[in-house]
């Protein structure tokens, strides 16, 4: 396996050819791309990588708020999303499994380990959100998928509650021929039509701008399938994340991102988002929460 690591992002590239790239600003994950070199994630032409903005696109990561909590006192002045996918991680380093002649180049795989705590956060995010914590995020490689997951440690005196998700944008070729199966019967929010609670009938699919909190009634071991022109191009499974968001802002919600480009390229990508974002998890003193997702294709 191929790891190259500068000062602001890490690399790695299976002896197959996949290969994934890691931004240390939030730890986001800009590329991703199997062994042709097809690119599976969507990134923004006009995404900001110089730790100006939070990433649009790839998969930046949601903590220790979902959008904004305007009621929950601990949170409420943190910036939409949280700090994580706008702080500076550390790179811990990396466990690779290599192929060797005993066994076949598809076997080889490389996790990719990622930290931030209390002891490294700035100090305006951490004047904001004054718990002692630490979290390792990995983001493991190998020639079926794509993993990543967080845990978050308390090791601090007192309890504290925080949602996570990681903010998948799948690339996709055609929003208008996408499906998204394994949400069926599931309640879920509708964050464009006043927060109403609703419950999916059949496929999910896109038609307008979409902005969903699913809690699938299939519960965690069952996949949610996205599939195009009626074949499955992604499969994510989900460890301990208890929902699923499905976002594609459509037309005037990319026309007013300034940093959403092409325009069009909603046509492009449908987030699938596997978090912790209903309600919060609490973690008390030495307690530890992991969550994760595998997507493969
Ligand atoms: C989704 C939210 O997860 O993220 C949407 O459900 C939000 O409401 C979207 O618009 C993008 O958020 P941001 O902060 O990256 O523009």
């Amino acid at each position: 396996v191929n790891i190259s690591h500068d000062n602001s992002r890490v690399s790695a590239v299976l002896p197959t050819g996949e290969s994934v790239d890691v931004l240390l600003f939030g730890a986001t994950v800009i590329s991703w791309k199997d062994r042709a070199g097809n690119e599976k994630l969507w990134l923004s032409d006009a995404a900001k990588l110089d730790g100006s903005k939070a990433v649009r696109g790839g998969i930046p990561l949601v903590f220790p708020v979902f959008g904004t909590a305007p009621d929950h006192a601990a949170t409420s002045s943190l910036p939409q999303h949280g700090f994580a996918r706008n702080s500076k991680w550390e790179f811990l380093g990396k466990s690779s499994s290599e192929s060797s002649p005993s066994t076949s180049p598809s076997d080889a795989s490389v996790k990719l380990d990622f930290g931030l705590s209390s002891a490294t956060l700035d100090e305006k995010s951490k004047s904001l959100w004054p718990f002692t914590f630490s979290a390792i995020y990995s983001v493991t490689l190998t020639t079926e998928g794509l993993s990543t997951g967080i845990v978050v440690t308390n090791d601090g005196q007192e309890p504290f509650e925080f949602q996570t998700l990681l903010h998948t944008y799948l690339r996709i070729k055609d929003i208008t021929k996408i499906e998204v199966t394994g949400l069926e019967d599931s309640e879920y929010i509708d964050k464009v039509d006043g927060a109403k609670t609703k419950s999916q009938s059949g496929a999910v699919t896109i038609t307008g701008e979409t902005d969903r909190v699913y809690t699938p009634a299939k519960g965690p071991s069952s996949p949610v399938i996205v599939s195009e022109g009626g074949s499955e191009i992604f499969s994510v499974l989900r460890d301990n994340l208890k929902e699923i968001v499905v976002w594609n802002p459509w037309t005037e919600k990319a026309a007013g991102m300034g940093d959403f480009e092409p325009k069009d390229g909603f046509k492009n990508m449908i987030c699938i988002e596997a978090g912790s974002v209903r309600g919060w998890t609490a973690l008390e003193p030495g307690d530890v929460f992991n969550g994760a997702q595998t997507i493969s294709y």
